[in-house]
């Protein structure tokens, strides 16, 4: 891994909020106070790393429609219970959510539980999005993104993509990986450096990880399940993709979900949750249970990056894994091994 790895980013937001949190609950502690409440569990953001990869797979499945038919009726949900009501139903989900696969037989999937957090607040990148300029470059993106069919035109014109800065800094473009035969997309926030340099998404020590999940856990070989990232081109020095960046890359996201109509989604870290659910929330908030999106489910989980980082967390993971695994009726070994 080098310095300039993402999960070692000591600026992040979070790790900053994490510090700020620890800092009150000394300070309150201190004090003797009594109420002071029990911090919340929450993600770490995602990491790129940097190893030697393999070549990209070819994309673009043929569909499986006996795996979905043959889902699995899902446990109890956990609420992670904030009690707040459900997302706003114009998000990015909904983007998210093809019409085939609003048709798609998920009827033994239950109906979502209330997402316990609040519908995404507006951003600075949201209020960015009134200006018109802006608006009409997201526009322009979305319109390119439609006019794609397959997932190899859409491979294409993400290649070419020039909309946000980020194309004057990538190597090149990570579109995806994986054959996806058994449906599942796997969701990371943006690439990092070694992903920069293969152009193929998770291949560096958290990609080896979440390799480890899909192979020593699922049981699984990692070209069965789609992998791709919110953001299709890496930021520099490892940082957060920012919100104007994010908006103007995720119609090549959505449109990419329904090229694919996968029969479920595991967003991996808060970033890619959010943007999957809509929703701006803690990953406490988000993980351990089932959403649905236009009828497909969405199982978030930590970021493989948060777990090289938090070991102990590998077993919720493998909770939300076997969780998915059962939602499309594949048999989920008792045993992690990751
Ligand atoms: N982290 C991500 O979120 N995506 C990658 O492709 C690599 C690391
Ligand atoms: Fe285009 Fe996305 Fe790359 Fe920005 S990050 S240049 S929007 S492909």
């Amino acid at each position: 891994m080098s310095a300039s790895d993402r999960d070692d980013d000591p600026r992040t937001e979070l790790g900053r909020l994490a510090g700020a949190l620890e800092g009150h609950v000394r300070r309150t502690r201190a004090r003797g106070a009594r109420r002071t409440p029990a911090p919340k569990r929450r993600s770490a953001p995602p990491a790129a790393t940097k190893e030697p990869a393999s070549a990209p797979s070819a994309p673009a499945a043929a569909p499986q429609p006996d795996r979905r038919a043959a889902a699995a009726p899902a446990a109890p949900r956990v609420d992670a219970g904030n009690g707040r009501g459900p997302a706003d139903p114009r998000t990015n989900a909904d983007r998210l959510a093809s019409p085939a696969a609003a048709r798609a037989p998920h009827a033994s999937v239950p109906a979502p539980a209330a997402p316990a957090a609040a519908p995404r607040a507006p951003t600075p990148a949201a209020a960015g999005a009134k200006d018109s300029a802006h608006a009409a470059r997201v526009a322009a993106v979305r319109a390119r993104a439609a006019a794609c069919s397959t997932l190899e035109e859409l491979r294409a014109a993400v290649a070419a993509c020039t909309a946000c800065d980020l194309c004057k800094t990538r190597t090149q473009t990570v579109f995806m990986d994986g054959r996806g035969t058994r449906r599942i997309l796997f969701v990371g926030e943006a690439p990092g450096a070694e992903e920069d340099r293969t152009g193929v998404p998770f291949v560096g020590r958290a990609g080896q990880l979440l390799t480890d999940i899909i192979t020593k856990g699922m049981g699984l070989a990692r070209d069965e399940v789609w992998i791709a990232n919110v953001v299709k081109c890496r930021p520099p020095e490892n940082r957060d993709p920012t919100p104007v960046e994010k908006e103007l890359c995720t119609p090549f996201l959505d449109r990419q979900v329904e090229l694919m109509d996968p029969a479920l989604l595991i967003p991996l870290g808060r970033h890619a949750a959010m943007h999957v659910l809509g929703l701006e929330a803690t990953m406490g908030a988000m993980r351990g249970q089932v959403h649905t999106r236009g009828g497909r489910p969405i199982v978030p989980t930590f970021h493989p990056a948060y777990l090289l980082r938090s070991p102990g967390e590998k077993k919720e993971c493998w909770k939300d894994i076997q969780k998915a695994m059962e939602l499309l009726g594949l048999p989920a070994p008792r045993k992690a091994g990751i």
